[in-house]
């Protein structure tokens, strides 16, 4: 993805929803970026970290969800990708191009909220222990995981900051998590947290079985293949806990027995 070249071809700049003045004004965003959309305010000053192709803050501001993104980037490359779009669509409202680390780029008090999404769980996580985020005046993190959203979600809770809704979308067999959170003026972040305190939340059992169940038995199958592969640890990238009780979680959830 950070090698994304304009998106210039008729195909991809079929508007994802609409509605549009012209079918070919936007390019296509993917499911897992759209789902972030409806929580931008119009009064948030927003950042998009780790922006690439800039898709994300092109729909926000050219779909008045917000009037001013701040498109971040650690490469330039990515951010030249994202200057030609910002050209070649030329949205209403301003988009403004930085180069740095995370959250690097950013004065304290400058924007409402940030965006990160396409990253793995790890590389958000540094990003957002990086920097004091109460003294950078962040009230809200729009935040999608390409993986673990589950650590994401207790590395979250474990901060004290509150998850105020999520969005569960597949796009060609791959579920993707994304999760709205606020940072409340005073945080005070558990001792601990149990298993079904971050497994799953309400907001992502909230969502219809046509979408829930198939998410859930693809997880089943991952954790199937980690129990068979790992019965005696629990396998590095769940760490918190044994595969078996997450499989045992994920039955429970499914309406099944064991
Ligand atoms: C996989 S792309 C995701 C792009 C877009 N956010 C999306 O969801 O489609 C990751 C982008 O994040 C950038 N990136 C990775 N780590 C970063 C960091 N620590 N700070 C800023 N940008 C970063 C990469 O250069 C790349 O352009």
């Amino acid at each position: 993805m950070g090698k994304a070249s304009p998106l210039v071809n008729s195909q991809q700049r079929k508007p994802f929803l609409g509605p549009f003045k012209d079918e070919t004004s936007l390019p296509l965003l993917k499911p897992r970026l759209a789902g972030l959309l409806r929580w931008v305010q119009p009064s948030w000053r927003v950042a998009d970290i780790g922006t690439d192709h800039g898709h994300l803050p092109l729909h926000l501001v050219a779909r008045g969800h917000t009037q001013h993104v701040l498109a971040c980037d650690k490469n330039a490359a990515p951010l030249g990708v994202a200057r030609e779009n910002i050209d070649l669509y030329k949205p209403e409202g301003s988009i403004e191009l930085r180069l740095g680390d995370g959250l690097a780029p950013l004065q304290d008090g400058e924007v409402d909220a940030i965006t990160i999404a396409g990253m793995g769980r790890n590389s958000i996580e540094r990003i957002l222990r990086a920097r004091d985020l109460h003294r950078l005046g962040l009230r809200y993190l729009l935040l999608q995981s390409n993986t673990q959203e589950e650590l994401l979600r207790r590395f979250i809770l474990m901060q004290g900051w509150i998850l105020r809704d999520e969005y569960l979308v597949e796009d060609h067999r791959i579920f993707y998590v994304g999760h709205l959170v606020e940072i409340p003026s005073q945080a005070t972040p558990p001792t601990t947290l149990a298993p079904e305190d971050w497994l799953f939340s309400e907001f992502l059992l909230g969502h219809p079985d046509e979408l829930l169940r198939p998410f859930l038995e693809q997880k089943l199958s991952w954790l199937d293949d980690q129990c068979r592969l790992k019965s005696e640890d629990p396998p590095p990238s769940l760490g918190w806990i044994p595969p078996h009780a997450y499989r045992q979680a994920v039955l429970e959830h499914l309406g099944r027995s064991l």
